[in-house]
């Protein structure tokens, strides 16, 4: 696969860049079906993003109320944890920009049981998109046989492992083909150990892939994934996602 890399000297221009990106993305999806489908990252670095998207000019250009807000994974915490990545987008994007609140699908991290959260999350998501199908508005809807989600936007950073959403290094998750979102507990990640994620087929329906990567130690693993992600792909879960559209790298300069 070719990717698209775009390189920027600090986080607050690959943000802007980004944000200018899913604007002009958003819109052009809306005007073409209507609505538009975004899988929110989680961590650190969208943080700049999202509050670029919550100022000027973007919070009054992006079409907020026909915007459908997912995530690609959660941590097992309550919504209004500062280890949500919900709450993380909520103070700051969600609760500045008019998006209805029937349009924002999170992931109920909250459940006791991460498998009922994910199983949960599932069912919400056959739901939506079943409905999608069902009124044909979505150009993907028509003469599609299988009922994977196809979001329209997913956004995904890259951990110093490799790791993409909660999809960590040697992970029997990686080799998931049938379940859309599994709970997974991994020594790999920050804590909290337990969260929720969307697995590789999911991930893989999207339209497009927009990767944000910044921060510290993370050089080698991606300059191995930009040089071959084949090769990588033994190694780090994020060079195995492989969408059916464009990949585009939104990277700090350092990492060239
Ligand atoms: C999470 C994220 C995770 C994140 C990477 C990179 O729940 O933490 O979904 O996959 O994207 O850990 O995080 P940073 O961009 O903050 O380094």
């Amino acid at each position: 696969m070719r990717y698209n890399v775009r390189c920027y000297p600090n986080i607050h221009e690959l943000s802007r860049a980004a944000a200018a990106f899913i604007c002009e993305l958003a819109k052009g999806f809306v005007s073409k079906q209507g609505i538009v489908t975004i899988v929110l990252s989680g961590g650190n670095t969208p943080r700049t993003l999202y509050e670029d998207l919550a100022r000027s000019p973007f919070d009054s250009v992006v079409p907020w109320r026909q915007i459908h807000l997912f995530w690609g994974d959660e941590r097992c915490v309550p919504a209004d944890s500062p280890d949500s990545n919900f709450f993380m987008a909520y103070q700051t994007l969600i609760s500045k920009v008019p998006v209805p609140s029937r349009n924002i699908h999170r992931i109920p991290g909250e459940v006791e049981s991460p498998e009922e959260a994910a199983e949960a999350y599932e069912q919400a998501l056959r739901d939506f998109f079943r409905q999608l199908r069902n009124n044909g508005t979505h150009p993907l809807s028509s003469g599609e046989s299988d009922l994977l989600p196809f979001f329209d936007l997913m956004l995904l950073g890259v951990g110093k492992d490799g790791h993409t959403a909660s999809l960590f290094p040697g992970e029997d998750v990686l080799d998931e083909k049938e379940r859309w979102v599994a709970a997974v507990s991994s020594q790999n990640a920050k804590a909290p150990l337990d969260r929720i994620t969307l697995t590789l087929p999911v991930i893989n329906r999207a339209s497009l892939v927009v990767f944000l990567v910044s921060g510290p130690g993370k050089k080698q693993t991606v300059r191995a994934i930009l040089d071959d992600q084949e090769k990588a792909s033994q190694l780090y879960p994020a060079a195995r996602v492989k969408p059916r559209g464009p990949v585009i790298w939104f990277i700090d300069s350092e990492f060239v």
